[in-house]
């Protein structure tokens, strides 16, 4: 885009592309966050660079410089990379799978997953760790899909993933799991109701960690409230069940580092929905293992919902390890 401008400016037009490039690494450098960490500004734009050959000695530091400066992860020791800062593998620090593991009877071993929206595979990571097989993650952001399969020749991972839209996937497919990980996700969607029926349809169980809508919060922080835009609320509506969808604007916020959703707006959905429609939907015993209200992003919970006396049993002889 930069470049179409300059051919119309003409004159000093490498001076003033010079110009703008700074420019733009500036913005890029101002913009940050993701469920309430900071990110590092990404360098890398795949559909301007030009092949780079690597002539050094093939290693795990290669395959992770593949996407140097674009990693938000730190790697485990064990695998002597060094790529982000935020320690996302680290089950002590990161303890979503672990809740999940701890709660299950026998844990998540042998227990087949799809997981929504990998990022960089750290909870991929975590569940194969743990035995979780097999596991399908779906990732619909190139840059992110790219590291998520860095992660897996680093780190080799059997799990499979795949590029595209998992509402897509969803809507088509005729399989079941034994859970459905939908980490970060609901809040970026602008059919969230939509999401859950389609996440029903194929297992009994769903762990879910997602921001949520809570008027008093959220109207108390300036910052917050900014970028909800209540004239653009609506009522959405599946299988009977009705809830408040609001609005939220992600247009300040897309940039390389951006790690939502394809749309620049998501409907937030109040918590109350989301425990109600699950319980529509037939998830009628939820866990809540985390409920934050001064999450700087906004009201956030995590949970494992799941189907009465329908709790996944372990399947040893699924396991890989
Ligand atoms: C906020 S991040 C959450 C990352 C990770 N699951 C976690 O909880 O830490 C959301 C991820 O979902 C991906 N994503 C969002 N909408 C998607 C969709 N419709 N299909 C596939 N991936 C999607 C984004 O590209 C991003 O990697």
């Amino acid at each position: 885009m930069l470049e179409a401008l300059v051919g119309r400016v003409g004159g000093n037009a490498n001076r003033l592309l010079r110009i703008l490039r700074i420019a733009r690494a500036k913005m890029v450098r101002k913009l940050t966050t993701t469920l309430g960490r900071s990110l590092r500004p990404f360098s890398v734009r795949l559909a301007d660079t030009e092949p780079v050959y690597c002539q050094a000695l093939p290693t795990n530091q290669t395959i992770a410089d593949v996407m140097k400066g674009g990693w938000c992860s730190r790697f485990p020791d064990e695998y002597a990379v060094e790529a982000g800062r935020l320690a996302h593998f680290d089950p002590t620090v990161e303890q979503r799978v672990t809740w999940v593991h701890d709660a299950l009877p026998g844990g998540v071993r042998g227990l087949s997953v799809l997981e929504l929206g990998p990022f960089e595979a750290y909870n991929t990571w975590q569940l194969e760790r743990l035995g979780a097989h097999p596991i399908v993650a779906i990732e619909a952001n190139n840059l992110n899909y790219i590291k998520c399969l860095l992660v897996k020749e680093i780190t080799g991972l059997q799990a499979r993933f795949l590029y595209g839209d998992f509402v897509r996937y969803l809507e088509q497919c005729q399989e079941r799991f034994d859970i459905v990980w939908a980490s970060g996700v609901l809040y970026h969607q602008v059919e969230p109701l939509r999401l859950l029926a389609l996440v029903a349809e194929i297992t009994d169980t769903v762990f879910l960690h997602t921001h949520y809508y809570d008027h008093e919060v959220i109207s108390s922080h300036p910052h917050q409230s900014a970028l909800f835009v209540p004239a653009r609320n609506v009522i959405g509506m599946h299988d009977g069940y009705r809830a408040t969808l609001h609005y939220r604007s992600y247009r300040a916020s897309r940039n390389a580092v951006f790690s939502g959703g394809a749309e620049g707006f998501s409907y937030w959905m109040e918590q109350e929905d989301i425990l109600g429609f699950l319980h529509a939907l037939g998830f009628t015993r939820s866990e809540v293992f985390i409920d934050d209200k001064t999450n700087p992003n906004g009201p956030g919970m995590c949970l494992l919902a799941h189907r009465n006396g329908n709790l996944p049993m372990s399947h040893p002889c699924r396991s890989p390890l």
